[in-house]
């Protein structure tokens, strides 16, 4: 039997990923060692796991390195990636959302000059430019994305919303929801051929779990 390899986005994703596989029997003791190593083994069942980058996750499972990624849902329509996704886990749940002060609430539904700031270039454009007719700038940024609307840099920001904290200590609002998000889990499209009955047997007992 060959290793079924999974790839996880690193984090508090892949800690809810390893608990909820714990529950249906698969285990990793040596991913609990905390040690530096990047590749852990379950030689009884044949599995390896790694952690990743949660963007490079669909990266991996689309050219195969991994059979099986766990990874949220604003990646996977970020990266556009080729790729089977099979199981919604049903945590992180959170939402893809348009924020910014309560006064570009008008704006935003005509103007064409606004600009964006975003993680999510990707999700970003698919929203305003084919969703939304409107040639809005997008503006890629790595993180903080609240601070973009604070210093002028952007009048809205395309990002994720969970408790809504982070809006409301900024002064920001949700000015539209573009769509819910979750942990998924993703299969790579000749693996699901090739290994399709030990990967359902993975994928049904996760389903099955909720
Ligand atoms: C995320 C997201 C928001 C915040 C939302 O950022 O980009 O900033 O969490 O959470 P809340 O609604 O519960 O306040 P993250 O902490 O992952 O870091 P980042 O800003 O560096 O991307």
């Amino acid at each position: 039997m060959r290793y079924l390899t999974i790839a996880l986005a690193k984090g508090r994703l892949a800690k809810k990923a390893m608990e909820m596989l714990e529950e249906i029997g698969i285990t990793c003791d040596e991913m609990k060692e905390g040690t530096r190593k990047l590749i852990f083994t379950n030689e009884e069942l044949k599995l390896k796991f790694f952690l990743a980058k949660a963007n490079d996750v669909p990266t991996y499972v689309e050219y195969g390195s991994a059979d099986i990624g766990v990874v949220g849902k604003d990646t996977i329509l970020e990266e556009k990636k080729n790729l089977y996704e099979v199981v919604d886990l049903g945590f992180g749940k959170c939402n893809m959302v348009v924020a910014g002060p309560k006064e570009m609430e008008e704006r935003l539904k005509y103007s064409n000059t606004i600009r964006v700031a975003t993680k999510y270039p990707n999700i970003a454009k698919d929203y305003f430019y084919n969703k939304k007719n409107q040639k809005v700038d997008i503006i890629k940024l790595n993180g903080s994305i609240e601070l973009a609307p604070l210093v002028g840099l952007s009048e809205v920001i395309v990002d994720i919303v969970e408790t809504g904290s982070t809006l409301k200590d900024n002064g920001l609002v949700i000015l539209d929801t573009i769509c819910p998000l979750s942990a998924r889990m993703v299969v790579n499209r000749v693996s699901m051929k090739m290994e399709g009955e030990r990967i359902n047997e993975i994928v049904e007992g996760l389903r099955n779990l909720k």
